[in-house]
């Protein structure tokens, strides 16, 4: 039996935690061995000897590999009898079954028994210097009550609720309710327009939403609550809404809305949580793919825990006391594997970033990182290269001196930003690690591991593969490349427990997007590049797929928008290099013939629908009008062409034989140059 250390709290000797103990903890012993003081997790694995062994051997022998940390990292009621069961030309996807578990559990009780007045939260709220902390022991009582009450509200194990909510205390609370009572949850981002959001909720089929009635970010309020309203106008399935109060400013309640805190104090501190199967799904979490319609990505319990624990540990040398600080927002997988599921696994201290990174002013990370004594900081290329540009005296103003670790994460990061990153704000001091990962992969699976002192970094490189991680490149034939030096479609030769296990509802699309474009293989979408060195660096999507400050978009999804306008025949939608965002959206529109409006006003009423239809950040940065778009002689959009014209790259136009009517280049060409 592994019990951490022996301190007491009224929540054992009160509450669930004690009996929790008793039935959860249920751990191998340790034996020695020469990795242990690395990995102890790997303590078990007899004869390994060094990293580098432990990394091979977590790939040659992955089922002893992840065994071995299974048992260590997580408290299981049950214990596992299979490893894994997977077979990736079915999109078969199984870890640790006959294993039972709670993840709540897993969060919070075993931290509460160890060490109940540790800050687990530290919420960094949109007003600077009005932080709040939140113990183990706080977390535990605000997800007990929220479990009571959702089961009082007749939530059961296996229903899936919508969370609508800025990146707040509640909004974790509400995550680990829903784990604790065995419901799924569907975070939506709070940027979402009413559409999205609807659209959202309908997939999941959610019967109950919850929310705030207000936001603030960057000193501004948003209606999240009126969002709500307009969006269940058309989801039939919700029948309760839970509102917290973000704000003091009353909100219209309908006799569908429950007023969360004010119910949530009825309720009592001990929530019996839910025996769930490793398998049983935790949560889903909606991602654009490269058609009109977002996937809802399945995660299940105890794999993706594992994982996102694992890599927080190890990607980002976290230690026992660190305080961890991902400013990702909760409404994407960065914010749920880093700044939610990973570090509370890892009883870690965890910062929610409520605001933007230039409010009040660009100085605003780097005081947070000075007064919450932050020790690694996970952000996203497009704040940097934004940052850099207000230069070096907002960074140099604060100390940083407790920052181990710097992360990135979302896009690739250029070199400029990368040095400015590492020399700048870290001090030169700070490894930089550059994570590549994905909604679908639930945590980092290639990332320089810093966790290795010895280990080189390349700026702007992701570097080397995680353990259990087995990447390779294909070529356009579908053939492995073996050799290094070499660029190619990057997939995964192995299935690893973080991985997603379907699309809720369409098992087939997840079969279709991710195992039958290489079977046998798990395809990412991205290609990447890998080194003499057998490096990796990731060169973005071989998809329609773009990346705007971070945030993934289907261009496909914005056309459906554009189309929708009356006077739009058709368009096409392509990404382009932005100084800042990384890429920009560009949309290239065809009108109806005979409609005679003002180019302006329409762009404006386009930019309008696509932000009311999707989000602010999906709307064109440009609308080019064109009388036709260059096809090919089967009809088919020549976006290939059309990148190439937005990145102003004439030269790399290509084989342009295949065009239906070659001048329809020369065309779009002199619009472009127009708008620029
Ligand atoms: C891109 C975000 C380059 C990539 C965690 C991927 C990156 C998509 C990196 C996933 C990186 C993520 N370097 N590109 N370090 N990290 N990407 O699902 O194209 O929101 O497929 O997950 O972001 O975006 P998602």
């Amino acid at each position: 039996m592994w019990l951490p250390c022996g301190c007491t709290s009224k929540y054992v000797a009160s509450s669930f935690a004690r009996r929790t103990l008793a039935s959860y903890l249920h751990v191998s012993g340790r034996s020695r061995c020469n990795v242990a003081a690395f990995m102890p997790e790997a303590a078990g694995l007899e004869g390994v000897s060094g990293r580098a062994a432990l990394r091979e051997l977590s790939v040659s022998n992955s089922e002893s590999f992840w065994a071995a940390v299974a048992r260590h990292r997580l408290c299981w009621s049950t214990p596992f009898h299979t490893v894994q069961d997977c077979d990736l030309s079915r999109g078969k996807i199984k870890w640790f079954e006959g294993g039972k578990l709670n993840v709540s559990v897993n969060c919070l009780d075993r931290h509460v028994h160890t060490c109940p007045e540790r800050v687990a939260l530290i919420w960094e709220r949109d007003e600077r210097g009005s932080e709040m902390k939140y113990t183990y022991g706080e977390l535990l009582e605000m997800t007990c009550r929220l479990g009571n009450l959702l089961r009082r509200h007749s939530v059961k194990r296996g229903d899936c609720v919508t969370i609508y909510m800025p990146t707040c205390p509640l909004a974790v609370a509400s995550m680990l309710a829903c784990a604790r009572i065995g419901a799924a949850h569907n975070v939506v981002f709070a940027g979402f327009s009413a559409d999205a959001l609807a659209e959202r909720i309908r997939d999941a089929q959610s019967s109950t939403v919850i929310t705030v009635n207000q936001g603030v970010r960057g000193g501004k309020v948003t209606e999240l609550k009126k969002t709500v309203d307009t969006a269940v106008q058309s989801c039939p399935t919700v029948k309760q809404v839970f509102v917290a109060m973000r704000t003091d400013n009353p909100v219209t309640m309908t006799a569908r809305d429950i007023a969360m805190e004010e119910e949530m104090l009825k309720e009592d501190v001990v929530c019996e949580p839910a025996v769930m199967n490793s398998e049983d799904v935790l949560f889903l979490l909606y991602t654009s793919g490269s058609t009109g319609k977002p996937k809802g990505l399945v995660h299940t319990q105890a794999g993706y825990l594992l994982y996102a624990a694992l890599t927080h540990r190890y990607v980002f040398s976290y230690h026992d006391g660190d305080v961890f600080g991902c400013v990702a927002d909760i409404g994407w997988i960065t914010g749920h594997s880093y700044v939610v599921y990973g570090p509370l696994a890892n009883g870690a201290t965890t910062v929610l970033f409520e605001s933007t990174p230039i409010y009040p002013d660009p100085g605003r990370y780097w005081d947070m990182v000075e007064r919450l004594k932050i020790n690694q900081f996970y952000g996203a290329p497009t704040a940097i290269r934004l940052l850099l540009k207000y230069g070096d005296q907002w960074v140099n103003k604060y100390d940083r001196s407790t920052l181990k670790t710097l992360g990135s994460v979302g896009e690739p990061i250029n070199t400029e930003a990368w040095e400015w990153y590492h020399r700048v704000v870290g001090d030169g001091r700070c490894p930089v690690v550059d994570t590549w990962w994905q909604t679908e992969t639930g945590g980092i699976c290639i990332a320089p591991r810093p966790s290795d002192p010895d280990a080189e970094i390349v700026p702007g490189m992701a570097m080397r593969p995680f353990f259990g991680i087995n990447p390779v490149l294909m070529d356009t034939e579908g053939e492995v490349l073996t050799s290094n030096n070499t660029s190619g479609a990057l997939c995964m030769a192995q299935p690893w427990p973080g991985m997603a296990r379907t699309i809720h509802n369409n098992h087939q699309r997840f079969i279709d997007t991710y195992f039958q474009p290489y079977p046998g293989y798990f395809f990412t979408g991205d290609g990447a590049y890998r080194s003499e060195e057998g490096y990796y660096q990731i060169t973005g999507r071989l998809d329609d797929v773009i990346n705007v400050s971070g945030h993934r978009i289907g261009t496909a999804e914005i056309e459906d928008v554009v189309n929708q306008c009356p006077a739009v025949a058709e368009s096409a939608v392509v990404g382009y290099t932005h100084s800042i965002k990384g890429q920009g959206v560009y949309a290239f529109v065809v009108l109806k013939k005979g409609i005679d409006v003002q180019e302006a006003d329409l762009s404006r009423q386009l930019n309008g629908m696509v932000s009311e239809k999707i989000a602010k950040y999906a709307s064109p940065d440009f609308i080019q009008f064109a009388k036709r778009l260059p096809k090919t002689r089967s009809g088919k959009i020549m976006r290939r062409v059309l990148r190439k014209v937005v990145e102003s790259d004439l030269e790399g136009l290509g084989d342009l034989s295949t065009l239906d009517d070659p001048a329809a280049v020369q065309e779009i060409i002199q619009g472009h140059e127009k708008l620029l």
